[in-house]
């Protein structure tokens, strides 16, 4: 019997790529340029799965190309609003994705941001960089205590878990959350957390505000102007999740007018080419999507879509099936 066809859409970590190699007729990038929406369509029809990641657009109409070969869509990433997961269950196919393996990477990074922004690092590593430090002074760079202050949390899930502790253990701050659902009592009771009935309760209250909701209709542009406004003028919003749950146009404006103190970001709508007005700004922590950019964390989201398509291809359910 053959083996199945498999195509990878981005470069993956050696390791992974060979354990794929091993087992299937795999087509790997090697070049790493993005994949089309003609080579999408292309692969569905030509492929048995598809791998792709965040940066693929699976879109109702890749998805609804004429003849089909592809029964499965095993995404690399956790979050999986690149892939049209309504038209992908009409179609019949099975999505994936790889949540559990950047929990603690993601939140390490919300935690950089968070650090960042109040600490004004970004800004004081510019200033070395641009060769503008004119050395130590009493008022240069005066950021915000972090130890004690209140960090709120919009959504409640995994990776909004995992900084609460980070963050309530690590650094004394108080917890609040905004979230459809709650958790088990248990962890509210561990973290001190407390469940805000409004999200204007959370912006208002707290000294950082970061966000932690999947990418969807009802979450783009979560954060707007009006939110904004909402916010304390000390503080900051972090973002981990995606780059659409926030209104870019009115953070810059809010960052320029100083509604807020800072932000930190680490994803953007319409990735990579972010809106240049956030380049002009000084209080601002940039980031190139690295929530899960470690080399254990990159190998294990590989080796859990690996795991999601042997149980497929074996005639089981795979372990992490959203749709
Ligand atoms: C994800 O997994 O959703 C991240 O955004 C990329 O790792």
């Amino acid at each position: 019997m053959s083996k199945p066809k498999i195509i990878v859409t981005r470069k993956w970590p050696s390791s992974v790529e060979r354990q794929l190699q091993d087992l299937y007729d795999v087509q790997l990038n090697k070049t790493d340029i993005p994949m089309t929406e003609a080579e999408l369509k292309h692969a569905l029809q030509t492929a048995d799965a598809l791998l792709p990641t965040v940066t693929d657009k699976i879109t109702a109409d890749v998805i609804n190309v004429a003849n089909k070969r592809a029964k499965i869509i095993a995404n690399f990433g956790v979050g999986y609003n690149n892939i049209d997961v309504a038209a992908a269950k009409v179609q019949g196919l099975i999505v994936t994705n790889t949540p559990h393996v950047l929990t603690d990477c993601t939140a390490d990074i919300a935690m950089l941001l968070l650090l960042m922004s109040a600490r004004r690092a970004a800004e004081g590593s510019r200033m070395i960089q641009n060769q503008q430090w004119p050395g130590w002074c009493p008022t240069q760079l005066v950021g915000q205590k972090v130890t004690g202050k209140t960090l709120g949390l919009i959504g409640f899930g995994r990776i909004a878990q995992a900084m609460a502790k980070k963050a309530h253990f690590g650094f004394a701050m108080n917890i609040l959350f905004y979230a459809p659902s709650a958790p088990a009592q248990e962890i509210i009771d561990n973290l001190k957390a407390t469940r805000c009935e409004t999200l204007e309760e959370l912006l208002s209250a707290s000294d950082f505000v970061s966000l932690h909701c999947p990418g969807t209709p009802a979450t783009h542009h979560l954060i707007n102007e009006q939110c904004l406004k909402q916010m304390r003028p000390s503080a900051h919003l972090i973002n981990t999740a995606r780059g659409d749950v926030v209104d870019s146009k009115a953070l810059i404006k809010a960052l320029k007018g100083r509604w807020i103190a800072g932000a930190g970001l680490d994803v953007f709508e319409n990735e990579p080419n972010i809106d240049p007005g956030f380049l002009e700004l000084d209080n601002v922590a940039l980031l190139p999507h690295l929530g899960s950019a470690t080399e254990e964390t990159r190998v294990a989201m590989g080796e859990r879509v690996l795991q999601n398509i042997k149980a497929f291809f074996a005639g089981q359910e795979p372990g992490d099936r959203v749709s």
